[in-house]
Protein backbone atom coordinates (compact mmCIF):
# COMPACT_ATOMS: atom_id res chain seq x y z
CA UNK A 1 0.00 0.00 0.00
CA UNK A 2 2.75 2.70 -0.97
CA UNK A 3 -0.05 5.28 -2.21
CA UNK A 4 -2.86 6.78 -0.75
CA UNK A 5 -5.92 8.06 -2.62
CA UNK A 6 -8.62 10.04 -0.16
CA UNK A 7 -11.71 10.98 -1.56
CA UNK A 8 -13.73 14.02 -0.13
CA UNK A 9 -17.03 16.01 -0.13
CA UNK A 10 -15.84 19.13 1.74
CA UNK A 11 -13.54 20.48 4.06
CA UNK A 12 -10.88 18.12 3.96
CA UNK A 13 -9.68 18.78 7.71
CA UNK A 14 -9.18 14.81 7.89
CA UNK A 15 -7.80 14.63 4.47
CA UNK A 16 -5.10 17.31 5.58
CA UNK A 17 -4.66 16.19 9.06
CA UNK A 18 -2.96 12.82 7.59
CA UNK A 19 -1.35 14.92 4.76
CA UNK A 20 0.57 16.60 7.56
CA UNK A 21 1.11 13.28 9.75
CA UNK A 22 2.97 11.92 6.46
CA UNK A 23 5.19 14.67 6.25
CA UNK A 24 5.62 14.67 9.88
CA UNK A 25 6.29 11.07 10.63
CA UNK A 26 7.99 10.70 6.91
CA UNK A 27 5.90 8.27 5.73
CA UNK A 28 7.68 8.48 2.29
CA UNK A 29 11.03 7.32 4.20
CA UNK A 30 9.36 4.70 6.75
CA UNK A 31 7.50 2.64 5.20
CA UNK A 32 7.14 4.32 1.15
CA UNK A 33 4.21 5.67 1.29
CA UNK A 34 2.26 8.83 0.35
CA UNK A 35 -0.53 10.67 -0.01
CA UNK A 36 -0.86 10.37 -3.74
CA UNK A 37 -4.06 12.08 -4.81
CA UNK A 38 -6.80 13.63 -3.40
CA UNK A 39 -10.37 13.15 -5.28
CA UNK A 40 -13.59 14.86 -4.39
CA UNK A 41 -17.25 14.29 -5.83
CA UNK A 42 -17.46 18.22 -5.52
CA UNK A 43 -15.61 20.43 -7.60
CA UNK A 44 -16.19 23.41 -4.79
CA UNK A 45 -14.80 21.31 -2.00
CA UNK A 46 -12.37 23.43 -0.13
CA UNK A 47 -10.05 20.31 0.52
CA UNK A 48 -9.13 20.49 -3.33
CA UNK A 49 -7.50 24.02 -2.76
CA UNK A 50 -5.02 22.49 0.21
CA UNK A 51 -4.19 19.46 -1.06
CA UNK A 52 -3.39 21.06 -4.78
CA UNK A 53 -1.03 23.55 -2.79
CA UNK A 54 0.82 20.50 -1.00
CA UNK A 55 1.63 19.56 -4.71
CA UNK A 56 -0.81 16.62 -4.53
CA UNK A 57 -2.67 15.16 -7.31
CA UNK A 58 -6.45 16.09 -7.58
CA UNK A 59 -9.37 15.06 -9.46
CA UNK A 60 -13.36 16.57 -9.47
CA UNK A 61 -15.61 13.38 -10.36
CA UNK A 62 -18.93 14.81 -9.98
CA UNK A 63 -21.80 11.84 -9.16
CA UNK A 64 -24.16 14.12 -10.73
CA UNK A 65 -22.72 13.73 -14.20
CA UNK A 66 -23.45 9.94 -14.24
CA UNK A 67 -26.71 8.36 -14.71
CA UNK A 68 -26.70 5.41 -11.83
CA UNK A 69 -24.30 5.03 -8.43
CA UNK A 70 -23.22 1.78 -10.81
CA UNK A 71 -21.51 3.89 -13.40
CA UNK A 72 -20.61 6.95 -10.67
CA UNK A 73 -18.40 3.96 -8.87
CA UNK A 74 -17.43 2.47 -12.01
CA UNK A 75 -15.72 5.50 -13.20
CA UNK A 76 -14.33 6.35 -10.03
CA UNK A 77 -12.58 3.03 -9.54
CA UNK A 78 -10.92 3.46 -12.84
CA UNK A 79 -9.43 6.78 -11.20
CA UNK A 80 -7.87 5.07 -7.90
CA UNK A 81 -7.00 2.09 -10.00
CA UNK A 82 -4.51 4.52 -11.89
CA UNK A 83 -2.41 4.89 -8.41
CA UNK A 84 -2.18 0.70 -7.83
CA UNK A 85 1.53 -0.26 -8.68
CA UNK A 86 2.63 -3.71 -9.25
CA UNK A 87 2.02 -5.45 -6.16
CA UNK A 88 1.11 -2.38 -4.30
CA UNK A 89 -2.42 -1.88 -4.44
CA UNK A 90 -3.76 1.86 -2.58
CA UNK A 91 -5.10 2.24 0.41
CA UNK A 92 -8.23 4.08 -0.23
CA UNK A 93 -9.23 6.83 2.70
CA UNK A 94 -12.76 8.09 2.25
CA UNK A 95 -12.30 11.36 4.89
CA UNK A 96 -15.58 12.93 4.68
CA UNK A 97 -16.77 11.11 1.56
CA UNK A 98 -20.67 11.85 1.82
CA UNK A 99 -21.42 9.05 -0.97
CA UNK A 100 -22.76 5.65 -0.15
CA UNK A 101 -20.99 3.31 -2.02
CA UNK A 102 -21.96 0.31 -4.25
CA UNK A 103 -21.29 -3.36 -2.82
CA UNK A 104 -19.48 -4.17 -6.44
CA UNK A 105 -16.77 -0.73 -5.57
CA UNK A 106 -16.74 -1.73 -1.75
CA UNK A 107 -15.50 -5.28 -2.08
CA UNK A 108 -13.14 -4.18 -4.83
CA UNK A 109 -11.17 -2.68 -2.26
CA UNK A 110 -11.98 -5.22 0.57
CA UNK A 111 -9.28 -4.79 2.81
CA UNK A 112 -7.82 -1.29 2.03
CA UNK A 113 -10.86 0.79 2.06
CA UNK A 114 -11.36 2.95 5.62
CA UNK A 115 -13.39 5.33 6.52
CA UNK A 116 -14.27 7.50 9.75
CA UNK A 117 -17.10 8.43 11.16
CA UNK A 118 -18.03 10.90 13.78
CA UNK A 119 -19.78 8.58 16.45
CA UNK A 120 -18.65 5.88 18.83
CA UNK A 121 -20.23 2.68 16.27
CA UNK A 122 -22.16 1.23 16.60
CA UNK A 123 -24.15 3.77 17.83
CA UNK A 124 -25.39 6.57 15.54
CA UNK A 125 -24.35 5.15 11.93
CA UNK A 126 -25.76 7.10 9.19
CA UNK A 127 -26.07 11.13 9.40
CA UNK A 128 -26.88 14.02 11.63
CA UNK A 129 -24.98 11.78 14.39
CA UNK A 130 -23.74 15.02 16.57
CA UNK A 131 -28.08 15.82 16.82
CA UNK A 132 -29.17 12.29 17.93
CA UNK A 133 -26.42 12.22 20.40
CA UNK A 134 -27.31 15.03 21.93
CA UNK A 135 -31.16 14.19 21.86
CA UNK A 136 -30.13 10.99 22.76
CA UNK A 137 -29.15 12.40 26.36
CA UNK A 138 -25.63 10.43 25.65
CA UNK A 139 -22.59 11.60 28.25
CA UNK A 140 -19.80 10.53 25.56
CA UNK A 141 -19.97 11.11 22.37
CA UNK A 142 -16.66 10.38 19.90
CA UNK A 143 -15.15 9.09 16.19
CA UNK A 144 -14.38 5.65 14.95
CA UNK A 145 -12.24 4.72 12.10
CA UNK A 146 -13.04 1.59 10.34
CA UNK A 147 -13.08 -0.45 8.11
CA UNK A 148 -15.52 -0.50 4.59
CA UNK A 149 -17.94 -2.83 4.23
CA UNK A 150 -21.19 -3.60 2.09
CA UNK A 151 -23.14 -2.39 4.77
CA UNK A 152 -23.17 1.44 5.60
CA UNK A 153 -21.02 2.21 9.26
CA UNK A 154 -20.97 -1.78 9.95
CA UNK A 155 -17.03 -2.76 9.28
CA UNK A 156 -14.61 -3.88 11.69
CA UNK A 157 -13.20 -1.08 13.86
CA UNK A 158 -10.02 0.33 13.57
CA UNK A 159 -9.72 3.29 16.37
CA UNK A 160 -12.16 5.46 18.59
CA UNK A 161 -11.64 8.36 20.24
CA UNK A 162 -14.36 9.67 22.90
CA UNK A 163 -14.99 13.20 24.18
CA UNK A 164 -17.22 14.71 26.76
CA UNK A 165 -20.69 15.54 25.68
CA UNK A 166 -21.13 19.03 27.90
CA UNK A 167 -24.73 20.69 29.08
CA UNK A 168 -25.29 23.14 26.31
CA UNK A 169 -23.69 21.92 23.43
CA UNK A 170 -24.84 22.20 19.76
CA UNK A 171 -24.48 20.16 16.77
CA UNK A 172 -22.14 22.46 16.09
CA UNK A 173 -20.11 22.65 18.84
CA UNK A 174 -20.16 19.12 19.90
CA UNK A 175 -18.70 18.41 16.13
CA UNK A 176 -16.17 20.50 16.35
CA UNK A 177 -15.07 18.72 19.59
CA UNK A 178 -15.06 15.50 17.53
CA UNK A 179 -12.95 17.01 14.86
CA UNK A 180 -10.38 17.55 16.77
CA UNK A 181 -9.84 14.15 17.86
CA UNK A 182 -10.52 12.73 14.46
CA UNK A 183 -7.68 14.56 13.38
CA UNK A 184 -5.56 12.49 15.94
CA UNK A 185 -6.51 8.90 15.53
CA UNK A 186 -7.12 8.85 11.70
CA UNK A 187 -3.54 9.48 11.01
CA UNK A 188 -2.48 7.27 13.69
CA UNK A 189 -5.18 4.58 12.45
CA UNK A 190 -3.56 5.01 8.56
CA UNK A 191 -0.03 4.72 10.41
CA UNK A 192 -0.97 1.46 12.27
CA UNK A 193 -2.14 -0.01 8.66
CA UNK A 194 0.73 0.87 7.04
CA UNK A 195 3.30 -0.27 10.00
CA UNK A 196 1.58 -3.93 9.78
CA UNK A 197 2.00 -4.59 6.03
C1 LIG B 1 -15.97 14.57 9.58
O1 LIG B 1 -16.53 14.87 10.81
C2 LIG B 1 -16.22 13.10 9.25
O2 LIG B 1 -16.19 12.27 10.37
C3 LIG B 1 -17.61 13.17 8.69
O3 LIG B 1 -17.63 14.34 7.90
C4 LIG B 1 -16.70 15.29 8.43
C5 LIG B 1 -15.77 15.70 7.34
O4 LIG B 1 -14.94 16.74 7.74
N1 LIG B 1 -17.91 12.01 7.92
C6 LIG B 1 -19.12 11.49 7.81
O5 LIG B 1 -20.11 11.97 8.33
C7 LIG B 1 -19.20 10.24 6.96
N2 LIG B 1 -20.48 9.64 7.06
P1 LIG B 1 -13.64 17.10 6.90
O6 LIG B 1 -14.09 17.23 5.44
O7 LIG B 1 -13.22 18.43 7.45
O8 LIG B 1 -12.63 16.01 7.10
Amino acid sequence: MKNIVILISGGGSNMAAIVNAAQRECWQEKWGARVAAVISNKAQAQGLVFAARQGIATAVLEHQSFDSRQAFDAALSQLIDRYDEPGQPALVVLAGFMRILTPGFVNHYAGRLINIHPSLLPAFPGLHTHRRAIEAGCKLAGATVHQVTAEVDCGAILAQAAVPLLPGDSPETLAARVLTQEHLIYPQAIARLLEER
